[in-house]
């Protein structure tokens, strides 16, 4: 699989980012808060992965390097555009942003191995979160159309992207008790951290919207696109076990039929203007 890097835009101006998805604030909450994580996010796993580029000496991997990095960035861009229009609709998108940079920069400071022991982590979140998200059109059809087209963007790249990093990963750490040892622990202390950090950021996301009050019902939506059938938590749980196999591979998940509509989406947006310029990428 190798992935394309496609440059969309996507434009959010009059977008009502609070209200934006069909299910309720709450779930546009949830989501918002995942994009204040992204663009350094992203540039994370561009870091992590750019320190053993000159490692990998198979030209197919190399190239998978490079287009990976081009999507991250992307993604990256519009991100921090969808992020900075949070801010400018009375969201505390920059304050969040800030802490999580923070927290970006410390695990900066970590070992390569283990910076990319976390990227892969977080990379097999961000392939089932967006299977998911492919898989259950519920989470976000009859929602503000360009914000869609930009999240199902997202997912379908995820996806086509979502072994380039753990193939790096493999081929520098060898199929070691080390490396097996150092991937499934990353999993571990990640999802603990990554869960409460979303959940710490969101509830703060949340009371800042004091143009609404959410409602009782508000909350049991929520919880029902949670941890229902939909399952926005339930469903990551099988895919998020896999991981624990010695012999895993993102591609044992082979789910490659869902980019088949990844072509006109993206002959939608790449040609969309915009009413701002894009913001340059510090990738
Ligand atoms: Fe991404
Ligand atoms: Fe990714």
């Amino acid at each position: 699989m190798m992935p394309t890097r496609r440059d969309l835009k996507f434009d959010l101006a009059d977008v009502d980012l609070k209200r934006w998805n069909a299910n309720g604030p709450l779930l546009s909450a949830y989501m918002n808060t995942l994009s204040l994580f992204f663009p350094d996010g992203e540039r994370f796993f561009i870091h992590s992965l750019r320190h053993y580029r000159d490692q990998v000496t198979e030209p197919e991997l190399k190239k998978q390097i490079t287009a990976f990095i081009g999507q991250e960035a992307m993604h990256g861009r519009e991100h921090e555009e969808y992020n900075e229009r949070l801010e400018a609709q009375g969201l505390p998108a920059a304050k969040l942003g800030r802490e999580i940079f923070t927290i970006i920069e410390a695990a900066k400071k970590l070992p390569h191995d283990v910076q990319l022991s976390i990227t892969i982590a977080l990379e097999h979140f961000t392939a089932i979160y967006g299977d998911l998200l492919l898989r259950k059109p519920e989470i976000i059809d009859g929602s503000n159309p360009t914000m869609s087209a930009m999240w199902r963007w997202h997912a379908l790249e995820e996806t086509e992207h979502k072994a380039v990093a753990y193939d790096v990963y493999a081929k520098v750490m060898g199929k070691t008790l080390r490396a097996y040892l150092l991937r499934t622990s990353a999993l571990v202390v990640i999802t603990s951290v990554f869960l409460s950090a979303i959940a710490w950021t969101m509830a703060r996301m949340v009371k800042a919207d004091t143009e609404h009050r959410h409602s009782l019902r508000d909350w049991a939506k929520f919880g029902w696109l949670m941890l229902g059938p939909v399952g926005a938590l339930r469903g990551i749980a099988l895919p998020w076990l896999d991981y624990f196999k010695p012999g895993f591979h993102p591609w044992d998940h082979d789910n490659r039929h869902v980019l088949a509509q990844i072509d006109t989406l993206a002959s939608q947006y790449a040609a969309a203007p915009r009413k701002l310029e894009p913001m340059a990428v510090a990738a």
